[in-house]
């Protein structure tokens, strides 16, 4: 049987020093190749309703939307420690019940092992009954993007000696709280590093430097398959979206021009066409206007 990831493994990296590499996943075809790539860690990412679906934000994802993906990512990884995010107000700290049933759901048929939440001390009572539960955690802190709207913008979080003590406050409440690792979102690289080295559990970052003790990236950028923007912690390591767009336009011009499909794509026939198939189409007959 193949060994997948555990929360154990994750601690273990960080204690060994060994970087730990996430990525995004939303479908079972790339699942599978970041099995093969052997990447230990994989989000299902609520970031699904901009670089999949086309949403401007996250905000309109909904839990019934992310259990789906993460049901296809659940076929295709079989060494990936899968974790869900679960979507915008389908958890809060004074609706602990809603909590446990929405992680409940996003586990049991999403297929993942972990639940991501975002938000700082204010979720330690969520991940405390979550994971009294029996459901690893995930916290996310810096900036959230499900509290856009609250923040004001996408920027840097934890930037003045007060916005950083409540980030470093946080991050302490969340491992107090039972959270297995930590996401650290565009938070500036010497208050991440400072953090990682302050907690037991891992750090993940983006945007928050290489003090962090992993890393993850949103797949439609690093695959270059998202090209509207890139942000500026994201790197491109290919740029899918062309070598998409050029076999789409070499494949609309073969088929305008016969080319395709050839002999080697085509079926032939065992057996003499039956009598008949040849006869031209019986003419439909009109319809009576009905009085
Ligand atoms: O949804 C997502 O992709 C995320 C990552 C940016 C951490 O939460």
């Amino acid at each position: 049987m193949v060994k997948r990831t555990t929360i154990h493994d994750l601690r273990k990296m960080k204690e060994q020093g060994q970087k730990i590499p996430m990525l995004t996943c939303y479908d079972y075809t790339s699942a599978k190749m970041l099995d093969e790539a052997g990447i230990p860690l994989v989000l299902v990412g609520d970031s699904l309703g901009m670089v999949v679906l086309g949403h401007d934000s996250t905000l309109r994802v909904t839990l019934d939307m992310v259990i789906h993906h993460s049901a296809a990512v659940a076929r295709g990884c079989s060494k990936g420690l899968i974790v869900i995010d679960l979507p915008f107000a389908t958890y809060s700290a004074s609706d602990l019940p809603l909590s446990l049933n929405t992680a409940r759901r996003a586990i049991s048929e999403g297929g993942a092992q972990a639940v991501k939440i975002e938000g700082g001390r204010r979720m330690a009572p969520v991940i405390g009954a979550l994971v009294a539960s029996g459901i690893p955690v995930m916290g996310h802190i810096g900036l959230t993007p499900q509290s856009i709207h609250m923040i004001g913008g996408f920027r840097v979080q934890g930037r003045t000696e007060e916005a950083a003590k409540r980030l470093v406050a946080a991050a302490q409440a969340l491992e107090r709280a039972g959270a297995f690792a930590l996401v650290l979102e565009l938070v500036p690289a010497p208050l991440a590093e400072k953090i990682s080295k302050m907690l037991s559990i891992p750090t993940i970052g983006i945007g928050a430097g290489p003090g962090c003790d992993g890393q993850v990236q949103v797949l439609h950028d690093m695959m270059g398959m998202y090209d509207d923007f890139l942000p500026k912690h994201a790197k491109r390591y290919a740029h899918l979206a062309g070598l998409m767009r050029d076999a789409a336009t070499t494949y609309a011009k073969e088929v305008r021009a016969g080319e395709f499909p050839g002999p080697e794509h085509t079926f032939d026939q065992d057996m003499v066409l039956p009598k008949g198939l040849d006869a031209p189409r019986p003419k439909k007959k009109k319809k009576r206007a009905n009085r």
